[in-house]
């Protein structure tokens, strides 16, 4: 596809206390049906006008993002959901009035004014209010909801930092607000309040656990859990491949001792073939320091902490230009439910549940690319 190159206008803005003459700017923008890159709390976002089906058609243009995959509306107050649903029940409402602003996007049955660009012709539509200054405030400037998927081309790792907005769609955007560094680190937590019970769609930055406590009873949508696809998953986005790095990735689940001799073989094995092994590992867990390129990604006791780190590990293995990544799985409690997520969603179906048996064995598990 040939895509006009445009003059992206880049502007650092203070997180917590933004200019109003640059969002207004940015609303300006937007309101002319433009596109605003911005941080939020989760990752950066690639903002139009919600309710200009064709300014959302110029976002799934410069991602190369598959035009079945709906987006998420941002609002900055609650008034604004009214128009955007079709109803809201008294759960829905519960849950706003706990997390909002914040990472969670409920998915309710669609409102008459939302085009279909939006949601890719579903019944339903996800919305969420933002934790961030900037965010609130450009939402407000435009006048409008606003439709933001993550700010990457399509299949890359999300955007935690405005440097890795530039290097995905720097020229093919109006302007890029650079509000450092995204807090939380992984997408926003996707729960479905459309059908009998709630459900998952996608886990984020607020825990299964969190919301059991206001609703009871969740479940997570089981293409969430793994990395396999579903033949039609509740989510659309849940069928792509994400978050991958340029070099293939093998998670290696397990006990943490087993993994990480699992992880020194394949990676001494792969060096004696001349290859570089770059390998995902954390400050607090296995020292790897001479078996491959190390990158860490925060605290495997703190998970929070490899939330926030991952993405930004991620394309660091693209600028080290490694030709495979090993990664440590982590447990699957509170936001490491969606580490691990993003993580299969990156490994791309290569995943490896280590036992003590495995180590020492061959390698002809291994798909070697
Ligand atoms: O934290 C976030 O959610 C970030 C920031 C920018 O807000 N946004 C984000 O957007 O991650 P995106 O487009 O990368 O992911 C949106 C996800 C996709 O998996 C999509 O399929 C799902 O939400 N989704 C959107 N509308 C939906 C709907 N009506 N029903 C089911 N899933 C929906
Ligand atoms: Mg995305």
């Amino acid at each position: 596809m040939t895509q006009k190159i445009l003059a992206t206008r880049y502007i650092k803005v203070d997180p917590l206390h933004p200019d109003p003459g640059v969002i207004q700017a940015a609303g300006d923008i937007l309101a002319r049906g433009g596109l605003v890159a911005f941080p939020t709390e989760t990752v950066y976002g690639l903002g139009a006008n919600a309710l200009d089906g064709r300014a959302v058609m110029r976002i799934f243009e410069v991602k190369g993002r598959p035009s079945d995959n709906p987006m998420i509306v941002h609002v900055a107050d609650l008034d604004q959901v009214k128009d955007l649903v079709e109803c809201l029940s008294s759960p829905a409402q519960e849950l706003m009035r706990a997390f909002w602003p914040g990472p969670l996007t409920l998915v309710l049955p669609v409102g008459g004014v939302v085009p279909p660009e939006v949601t890719a012709g579903l019944p339903s539509v996800a919305i969420r209010m933002p934790g961030h200054a900037v965010a609130l405030a450009l939402i407000r400037a435009a006048g409008s909801p606003v439709a933001a998927p993550s700010a990457n081309l399509s299949g890359r790792p999300s955007p935690t930092m405005a440097a890795h907005v530039m290097q995905d769609l720097n020229g093919r955007i109006d302007m890029i607000l650079d509000g450092g560094a995204a807090g939380v680190g992984v997408e926003s937590t996707v729960l479905d309040l459309t059908g009998s019970v709630p459900t998952i769609l996608r886990p984020g930055g607020v825990t299964p656990e969190a919301l059991t406590g206001i609703l009871g009873k969740v479940m997570v949508e089981p293409a969430a859990l793994s990395s396999l696809q579903t033949a039609k998953p509740r989510s659309p986005g849940m069928k792509y491949t994400h978050y991958a790095p340029r070099a293939p990735l093998l998670l290696l689940e397990g006990e943490p001792r087993v993994i990480a001799a699992k992880i020194r073989e394949i990676a001494a094995a792969y060096r004696s073939k001349g290859k570089q092994v770059g390998i995902l590992a954390y400050a607090d867990g296995e020292d790897y320091t001479g078996a491959g390129q190390v990158v860490l990604a925060g605290q495997r006791s703190k998970p929070e902490t490899v939330a926030a780190g991952l993405y930004a590990a991620l394309r660091r293995f693209n600028d080290l230009e490694v030709d495979f990544i090993l990664a440590e799985g982590l447990p699957e409690s509170g936001v490491g439910l969606a580490v691990m997520n993003r993580l299969r969603k990156a490994a791309g179906g290569r995943i490896w549940h280590v036992v003590d048996r495995d180590v020492g064995n061959h390698l002809d598990k291994m798909h070697d690319e």
